[in-house]
């Protein structure tokens, strides 16, 4: 009899957590992630003087190197947070150095999600949706087709980004070969809501979520532009959940 009461109180319980469900949560803190990448001359703090909220936010940092031939990477990740077929909203708070120097323009990434293609022999990390910044200017984009056959949705431009302040930035994506749709707010404004559009390479892997400075510009230009070898971002208040309020940093 205890056995077959069981699966009812289980059923009960589920029904109990349907709407705001935090499934990650970080307030700005080296411990609670399931991995970090950290390239060659950077480095991930926790520290208590620049916070958006709390008493903790991560410094991450990277340092150009003109001999270093790999790629320039400071984040922190949180495996699996969504796969082909499922939603969610993710979010983070960033700041940019006070002295950022935005020009000439270059990108630095600060969130993707990733996934290890290596046995399909056509790719291996394959970052999917990326939210980076080219000289003051907010850019996103989607990935769909296949691994051996991507196609990339580019969305330019969709905002202005300032040194020295704090800035929200929250996704929320249906992860869809077909019919899916992205929608990003930064600061609280909707910047991009496109509907009925690929969000997703048609494979069910999980995709892992990575908040950091990644200097990809460095690596893929094979260059530095402008003089400023040494870049800070801090983060805080990351998050994954299933309403808007979950994952914008206001708000938790
Ligand atoms: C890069 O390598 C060259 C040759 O070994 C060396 O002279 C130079 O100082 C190096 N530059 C940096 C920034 O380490
Ligand atoms: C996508 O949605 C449109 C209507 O919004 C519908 O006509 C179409 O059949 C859908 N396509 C797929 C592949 O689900």
């Amino acid at each position: 009899m205890f056995f077959k009461s069981v699966p009812t109180i289980a059923i009960l319980a589920s029904g109990l957590i349907a709407s705001a469900t935090q499934t990650f949560s970080n307030t700005g803190t080296l411990s609670g992630w399931t991995g970090q990448t950290i390239e060659h001359k950077g480095s991930i703090r926790e520290v208590t003087d620049v916070v958006y909220k709390g008493n903790t936010a991560l410094e991450m940092t990277q340092v150009y190197d003109p001999n270093w031939s790999g790629r320039f990477h400071s984040e922190k990740s949180k495996t699996a947070v969504y796969k082909l077929g499922g939603q969610g909203y993710y979010g983070f708070a960033f700041r940019l150095q006070d002295d950022w120097q935005f020009s000439p323009a270059q990108s630095y990434n600060l969130g993707q999600f990733i996934a290890d293609f290596t046995d399909t022999g056509c790719d291996d990390w394959m970052p999917a949706s990326m939210v980076w910044i080219l000289g003051n200017q907010l850019y996103t984009r989607v990935k769909y087709g296949s691994i051996c056959s991507q196609r990339t949705r580019t969305f330019e431009k969709v905002a202005t980004v300032t040194a020295g302040e704090w800035h929200r930035v929250t996704i929320q994506a249906n992860w869809q070969t077909h019919n899916g749709s992205y929608t990003l707010w930064f600061d609280g404004n909707k910047v991009v809501d496109v509907h009925n559009i690929p969000t997703m390479i048609n494979d069910a892997r999980p995709f892992d979520y990575h908040v950091g400075i990644y200097a990809n510009g460095w690596h893929d230009d094979h260059t530095m532009k402008g003089s400023q070898g040494t870049r800070q971002v801090h983060f805080d208040q990351i998050s994954v959940g299933t309403t808007f309020a979950d994952a914008d940093p206001s708000q938790w």
